[in-house]
């Protein structure tokens, strides 16, 4: 397993120039400073595109997997090792903390996450129990196993954000229009702070956690925030993602925010505390970069879709991103959103190969 960190060679190669994953071009482009060249990884690199993944994961539930220190750490390092990716991310699940609080959750292949007693009134958000941080040991042991197997690629810590976790709370499961969620928000918003503010608690000990046992970065997914209004979300969710930023202290990782379909919200985004901020691919990143404003790094933004089409179409959408990205302080190539399972794992490797040579300096 450590063979891949410490060789730096082969097709899986690691950026070996290097040697503090704190000092990393991904950690360096989420702050803005000058980098080698433009850092790139995939939302979702680890998972179903992959061979491996899918023998490794065979038996076993996904909320099993990713509370078994060993499977983590192997599945994490997959997509390091194949693709030669920039940076690792926590192979784990938003919904993890709630797991691990005590609510019935369970994740349906090819659904997502369902909720046995879905929260629908106050008292049902007075009743969720607490994530305490004592029952995270499993997490801080894959996460050091994983640093100490990365060398200088720097692992991702990430949590879901206080309103894309709601959803799935009251929703029961996932949903297209996230009516019963924005119902709640609007009748019910004094329960609605209450529950708010319990899931920025419980972001907030995922997220340090992860960074306490050495992750060099994190990322809070809010996937759903961009079915909202500029004016409810302001008022009504972004309080509680600053929170959970809050919340890391003054601990030296840069933060990256990413929501889907958040065009409308990208001047709020980057408000809660980000170093950088995602963007899917329905706006490009030179007016993604005028809408964040400056003091923000930007990370995307390649439709998943595109990774299916041909290598020409494919080398023409990553060569415009690559442009367009240079308007931004800072650019991490990524996916709009998360890799889809039917992508071929070669394009992912050429992605990586093509943004690395399209941007040596
Ligand atoms: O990005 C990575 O490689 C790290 C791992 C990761 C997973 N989930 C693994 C996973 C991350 C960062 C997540 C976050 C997550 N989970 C989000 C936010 C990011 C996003 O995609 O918007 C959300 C909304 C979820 C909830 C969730 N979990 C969904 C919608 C699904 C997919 C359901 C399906 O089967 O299509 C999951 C399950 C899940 N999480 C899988 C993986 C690899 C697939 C489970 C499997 O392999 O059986």
């Amino acid at each position: 397993m450590g063979d891949a960190a410490s060789q730096g060679q082969g097709p899986g190669q690691l950026p070996a120039e290097r040697t503090a994953p704190g000092d990393s071009d991904l950690v360096r482009a989420a702050r803005g400073l000058p980098v080698a060249r433009t850092p790139v990884w995939f939302m979702r690199q680890a998972g179903r595109s992959l061979p491996e993944y899918r023998a490794l994961r065979a038996g076993t539930a996904m909320l099993a997997a990713c509370q078994d220190p060993d499977l983590v750490t192997e599945i994490t390092l997959q997509p390091v090792r194949r693709h030669g990716v920039d940076a690792a991310i926590l192979f784990s699940d938003i919904v993890l903390p709630l797991v691990v609080a005590g609510v019935d959750v369970e994740i349906k292949p090819g659904v997502g996450p369902v909720i046995a007693e879905p929260v629908r009134s106050v008292a049902d958000v007075d009743a969720l129990p607490p994530l305490e941080p004592d029952r995270l040991a499993f997490l801080e042991t894959a996460v050091r196993q994983l640093v100490s197997e990365l060398g200088p690629t720097p692992l991702i810590g990430f949590a879901g954000a206080p309103f894309t976790l709601a959803t799935y709370l009251i929703e029961g499961g996932p949903s297209k229009e996230h009516a019963r969620t924005k119902a709640f928000m609007y009748a019910e918003p004094a329960a609605w702070a209450r529950l708010l503010e319990h899931l920025s608690v419980s972001a907030a000990v995922f997220l340090r956690a992860q960074v306490d046992a050495g992750a060099s970065a994190v990322q809070l997914f809010d996937s759903w925030a961009g079915v909202l209004s500029a004016a409810d979300y302001a008022e009504r969710v972004l309080p509680y993602s600053r929170a959970v930023f809050d919340g890391l202290g003054d601990r030296d990782v840069p933060r990256t925010h990413f929501g889907v379909g958040t065009g409308e919200l990208l001047a709020l985004i980057g408000d809660a505390g980000a170093d950088m901020v995602g963007v899917d691919w329905r706006v490009p990143l030179d007016e993604a970069a005028r809408r964040v404003g400056p003091g923000y790094s930007l990370q995307g933004n390649l439709d998943p879709a595109v990774l299916l089409a041909d290598r020409e179409t494919i080398d023409r959408e990553v060569r415009r991103i690559v442009q367009q990205g240079r308007a931004a302080r800072g650019h991490v190539f990524n996916l709009g959103h998360g890799v889809l399972p039917d992508t071929d794992p070669g394009a992912l490797t050429h992605v990586v190969e093509l943004v690395h040579e399209l941007t040596t300096r």
